[in-house]
């Protein structure tokens, strides 16, 4: 059966009830109604894409469908557009919200100081945060895996690589964790900008009085490199380099606790995977990339919008309508993966798209790849017979549009083995 209008099959995307488990209604939306669309009150579409065909494409083809909304405008349109308070400017003009040129030129800026290098020489330092968040609360035999890891984890991890002295980190991590994702709900987002303007501006100055040290006085360390960092004389302007730095905080944190979450609480649903993977541990980088696959931190990408209108499957997404890659049903497509719901840590190839595909592949896919993978490594090397401590029906998700991830996830351990 064709889903023919998006008004016809009211299908709940949202929710916690939704977010507890969205598989079912992906497998639907796949086989079903591929490309779903939903119209708002004040008549803007979404469609969801699901096939994994049909999201790699999308993902491939930044002509027709891109980030910037401005970019499915006539100049007349554009022209009327209202202009933006400079928080949300800040805030929401980054190179994820970018096309062609301006996201060419500032990708390969932050290309040259974000480097491979510089990710493996901070692998000694993941492990160190790593274990000391651990002594603190091995004796104690059980933890909340989100507050206790997961969360202080990527938080301290870039923090440092920044460069935010140490004694900052606690006002660091109070901020970045204020910090909203701009997300499609432009109306949501000034809402709860609104509401934590002052800390933002806070934050903003704070960012702003690191930088000027810099300037003064170059480190070793990533702002120093983004301030510095030029190619053919072009340079990042000042506006710049505050959004860049505060798309690193808000992408590189959230994303990397629920893959340390999400990853956590599928080995801990399958304790014969993992048992698998603590007798292996050289079977790390394979398992983390199937985690990904399978329990998806990033569970549908930024929107995108229509540049030029399309037809798919035999619905016409015209110019101006959302378009949301729901990845985590692209990467459980049984067309693509073989048992595809099911966990399988030694899965090769996997192509999945949990990191996207395309001019906005993840920047941060091996600085997220090798905290997941010190992240699991450890958890299981330090803590035997790690089991949930409460039913996974009780776990709660947030409701987040984009992103997929626990409040809480309780375990338990056996502290004196
Ligand atoms: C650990 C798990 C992570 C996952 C699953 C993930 C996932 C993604 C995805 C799906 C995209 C593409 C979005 C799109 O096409 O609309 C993306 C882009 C991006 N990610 Fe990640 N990410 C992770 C970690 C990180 C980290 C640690 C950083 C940086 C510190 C980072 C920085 C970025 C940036 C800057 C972009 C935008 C790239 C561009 O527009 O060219 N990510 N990520």
């Amino acid at each position: 059966m064709q889903a023919s209008a998006p008004e016809q099959t009211q299908l709940n995307l949202f929710g916690p009830k939704f977010k507890a488990d969205p598989y079912p209604t992906y497998a639907y939306m796949r086989e079903n109604a591929p490309v779903y669309g939903r119209t708002n009150r004040v008549g803007v579409t979404t469609w969801y894409i699901t096939r994994y065909n049909d999201v790699s494409a999308i993902l491939r083809d930044n002509q027709r469908f891109v980030k910037d909304f401005r970019n499915t405008l006539t100049p007349e349109e554009r022209a009327a557009l209202p202009s933006m308070p400079p928080l949300l400017h800040l805030l929401s003009d980054h190179m994820l919200n970018m096309d062609e040129p301006d996201h060419t030129r500032l990708r390969s800026l932050v290309n040259r100081a974000f480097t491979a290098r510089m990710v493996e020489q901070l692998a000694g330092r993941v492990q160190a945060i790593a274990d000391e968040l651990l002594d603190k609360v091995t004796d104690a035999g059980s933890m909340d895996l989100i507050d206790d890891f997961a969360f202080p984890l990527p938080i301290i991890v870039i923090a440092e690589m920044l460069g935010i002295p140490p004694e900052d980190r606690d006002r660091f991590r109070r901020w970045s964790h204020a910090l909203v994702t701009p997300t499609a709900n432009v109306e949501r987002t000034l809402r709860k900008l609104e509401k934590s303007r002052r800390s933002m501006e806070d934050f903003i100055g704070y960012l702003g009085s690191v930088i000027d040290q810099r300037r003064r006085a170059p480190q070793d360390d990533l702002i120093t490199s983004l301030i510095q960092v030029e190619e053919a004389g072009d340079r990042l302007s000042e506006e710049e380099l505050f959004s860049m730095l505060l798309l690193l905080i808000v992408v590189g944190h959230e994303t990397s606790v629920n893959l340390i979450g999400n990853g956590m609480l599928a080995l801990l649903e399958h304790p014969g995977a993992m048992d698998q993977l603590r007798a292996n541990p050289t079977l790390t980088p394979l398992a983390v990339e199937e985690l990904i696959r399978y329990a998806n931190p990033v569970e549908r990408a930024p929107m995108r919008f229509v540049a030029e209108t399309a037809v798919l499957h035999g619905q016409t997404l015209v110019r101006g309508d959302s378009v949301s890659l729901v990845l985590a049903a692209a990467n459980r497509d049984p067309a693509q993966f073989e048992c595809a719901d099911e966990l399988d840590i030694t899965r090769d190839p996997n192509r999945h798209l949990g990191f996207g595909l395309g001019i906005h592949y993840c920047l941060g896919a091996p600085l997220g790849r090798l905290e997941g993978r010190i992240a699991v490594n450890t958890l299981l090397a330090r803590l035997p017979g790690l089991r949930l401590d409460a039913p996974a029906s009780e776990l709660r998700w947030h409701t987040h549009p984009i992103m997929r991830g626990l409040r809480r996830l309780p375990v338990t351990w056996e502290p004196n083995v």
